[in-house]
């Protein structure tokens, strides 16, 4: 013992005590940071129950009315932001339910914000996927390639009957070269200029979004990685933010979270905007998955997931847990 070089510098100070540890936390975790996605189903009855999306244990498929409950009592959780997606009865070729005004989406944004009003910052996914046949986030070509400069047109008209129903911030979300730009202008032209884009920058071609397949009813034909980006790069993450704000993008995303924390870092120290990161379908039900099985410890698990995605730059994590954790943190 007495031989021993006995140091001077000693980092374990600072983590004595509770105290001493939450006083110099560098990282905070608010439920005004979180964001809940939602889904909601075309023709559900309002006296059935949701139905459970069996690889998200917990999440579930509103009917429109239980989405106007679940959306309640994320406000009363403290919850400060909802994303809305719509799974249609029937979809098509063109996915034509997401322009129609009476397509389910969009009622539901018109319910979501008659529910909650300004208390709660109202976000719709911008994309096709939910609403076609084939599954792909565009219009295909004769030859089945996903064709961009038609998938504007529809984004197009998409963000319009969006705003049209009161939402707060569509999400562009299917990687077509220049849709974030064409949304703004769309917008404009409608007189939404008040509505803002919360612009999927760096969305990868993930394994990780296997589970929200199920949960939007989608069979998807091929892959999508002519679109989505390729995991293998970062700097062309950053790319794709930067020309989103360019392009007029209010906050720009990265999605999936946590495959994705350097993207996110580089992102974040890159743009002026805020900076949002999806914790997708695929990274719940892992931990989901493993707690059930006993093998993790489900709770710290959760918080430290999402502590994580602030960590690296998130300012606004979107998270199926978004209800709960901000129980745990408060
Ligand atoms: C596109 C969209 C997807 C997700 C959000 N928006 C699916 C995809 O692009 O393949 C995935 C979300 C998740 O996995 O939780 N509409």
């Amino acid at each position: 013992m007495s031989d021993i070089e006995r140091p001077i510098i000693r980092p374990r100070r600072l983590r004595t005590t509770p105290a001493m540890r939450e006083m110099v936390a560098e990282t905070t975790l608010r439920p005004s940071q979180l964001v809940l996605p939602l889904f909601v189903r075309e023709g559900l009855d309002n006296s059935t129950a949701p139905r459970p999306i069996e690889s998200m244990p917990g999440v579930v498929q509103h009917s429109r009315d239980s989405l106007r409950k679940a959306v309640a009592e994320a406000a009363e959780a403290g919850i400060r932001g909802v994303m809305v997606f719509g799974i249609p009865e029937r979809k098509d070729a063109l996915g034509s339910g997401a322009v129609d005004p009476d397509g389910i989406l969009n009622v539901a944004i018109g319910d979501v914000v008659a529910e909650v009003g300004d208390a709660v910052v109202v976000m719709s996914d911008l994309c096709l996927d939910e609403f076609t046949d084939h599954g792909h986030c565009g219009v295909l070509t004769a030859d089945g390639r996903v064709d961009n400069d038609a998938t504007l047109a529809a984004y197009a008209e998409m963000a319009v009957a969006q705003a049209a129903a009161g939402v707060d911030l569509v999400g562009p979300s299917g990687m077509m070269d220049g849709q974030v730009a064409v949304v703004r202008a769309a917008l404009d032209a409608a007189g939404y200029a008040d509505t803002g884009i919360l612009a999927y920058g760096a969305k990868y071609a993930s394994a990780f979004f296997g589970p929200f397949r199920e949960a939007v009813d989608s069979s998807l034909q091929g892959d999508r990685r002519t679109y989505q980006q390729d995991p293998r790069n970062a700097l062309e993450g950053v790319r794709e933010a930067v020309l989103d704000v360019e392009q007029g993008a209010d906050i720009v995303m990265v999605k999936p979270a946590l495959a994705y924390l350097d993207v996110l870092r580089q992102v974040r120290d890159t743009v002026d905007v805020p900076v949002a990161a999806y914790n997708v379908s695929g990274e719940y039900a892992m931990v989901e998955a493993a707690a059930a099985n006993g093998w993790i410890d489900r709770e710290p698990a959760i918080l430290e997931t999402l502590t994580a995605i602030r960590r690296a730059g998130a300012d606004i994590i979107l998270t199926y847990w978004a209800v709960e954790a901000a129980g745990l943190v408060r």
